[in-house]
């Protein structure tokens, strides 16, 4: 939370900027899908437009703020986008996640490793100037997501919106909601089908991993340490190189903060790149290598390995889905000052 972004001309001439890129390439996807939308009544209250009237420059704000920390920080697109994962599945899209503070869910283990608040909070300092009580932290990190994928180089996607933030955020309620890396593909599906995700939405949304980087630990189960002390594949489902070159990395006396890309090969771009890396067996965390050893799953790895353009516009369709899960609208919940306090 020590972080902040000055907002100086320069940010300026960026939000400027962006607004110029915005009308002149924006390869936008006008696939607002009406599934997501008629999910639930609350979902169905969300619009593109919801906040043309009261805060115009709202998407361009946002937009201004992450584009600014991640020319400081290339590691914030990532950051962002995980963050948006982790409040959507817990309570729904409501900005919980961000709340900070022992009991709340950014508390929980499963949320220590979480990161990017700053930029949200960032966003909120300068709608709260531009159009107080306005725009929720909710609908801000929606937007920082969606902003990130496009500046790693991902689709560009048209989100709806008008979420507002929730009044609750306890790190009791993150456990039996989020996802860990040791599940099964039946209880990572029935995790998300409670989110009214489908097993084409996880293999979608995991294709998040193409951007992004996971500590040592988080994929500790896939190694046993020899008697030498050094770190061997438990199985054969990872390519032996790649093993090798995982254990090196991570062999005991790496730093409990060390960790490793998630996709080997274009690390820093949102492509395609992570379903080419689970055909090679080089998948990371053992819920991303299920997706290839699980035949419900793997035609559509085949598939999005061999098609960007299949695996953009149905991320697209899934990004939206996602950004609507148990959303609150109307009267419900609240349009909160800061995002980082309840
Ligand atoms: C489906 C089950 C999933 C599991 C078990 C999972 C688990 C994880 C874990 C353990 C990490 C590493 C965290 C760390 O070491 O700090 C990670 C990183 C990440 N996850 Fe997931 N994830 C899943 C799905 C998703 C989805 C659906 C998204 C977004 C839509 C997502 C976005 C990310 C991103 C962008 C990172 C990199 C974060 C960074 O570099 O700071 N993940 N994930």
């Amino acid at each position: 939370m020590e972080h902040t972004i000055p907002f100086t001309s320069t940010n300026l001439m960026e939000v400027v900027g962006a607004m110029k890129l915005d009308q002149a390439f924006r390869f936008s996807f006008f696939r607002l899908s009406l599934f997501a939308l008629l999910a639930s009544p609350a979902a169905a209250q969300l619009s593109p437009g919801f906040y043309s009237f009261s805060c115009p420059n709202a998407e361009l704000l946002v937009r201004g703020a992450v584009r600014s920390a991640s020319a400081m920080d290339s590691t914030v697109p990532a950051k962002l986008l995980r963050l948006l994962f982790h409040d959507c599945l817990v309570e729904g899209c409501d900005g919980s996640v961000l709340v900070q503070g022992n009991g709340a869910e950014s508390s929980d283990p499963a949320n220590k490793s979480l990161d990017g608040f700053y930029v949200v909070e960032s966003a909120k300092r300068l709608l709260e100037i531009w159009c107080p009580g306005t725009v929720s932290c909710a609908d801000i990190l929606v937007l920082a997501a969606r902003d990130a994928v496009e500046l790693s180089g991902g689709p560009s996607v048209e989100v709806p919106l008008g979420r507002r933030d929730g009044i609750v955020s306890s790190a009791s309620d993150v456990r039996p909601n989020m996802v860990d890396t040791v599940f099964s593909l039946d209880q990572m599906m029935q995790r998300f089908a409670a989110k009214g995700l489908s097993i084409d939405d996880l293999v979608v949304l995991s294709g998040a991993h193409t951007i992004g980087s996971s500590h040592c630990r988080t994929f500790g189960d896939r190694f046993q340490q020899a008697s030498n002390g050094s770190l061997v594949p438990a199985d054969n489902s990872l390519d032996s190189n790649y093993a090798m070159e995982l254990a090196n990395k991570c062999f005991a006396g790496a730093s409990d903060s060390t960790s490793v890309a998630n996709d080997p090969v274009t690390p820093s771009t949102f492509d395609n790149q992570y379903y080419a890396n689970l055909l090679a067996n080089k998948g990371l965390l053992h819920s991303d290598s299920i997706l290839v050893t699980d035949p419900r799953t793997k035609s559509r790895v085949q598939a999005f390995a061999q098609s960007p353009e299949k695996f953009f516009a149905s991320w697209a369709d899934s990004f939206v889905k996602l950004s609507t899960v148990g959303v609150k609208t109307g009267d419900q919940g609240q349009i909160k000052v800061s995002c980082t306090n309840m």
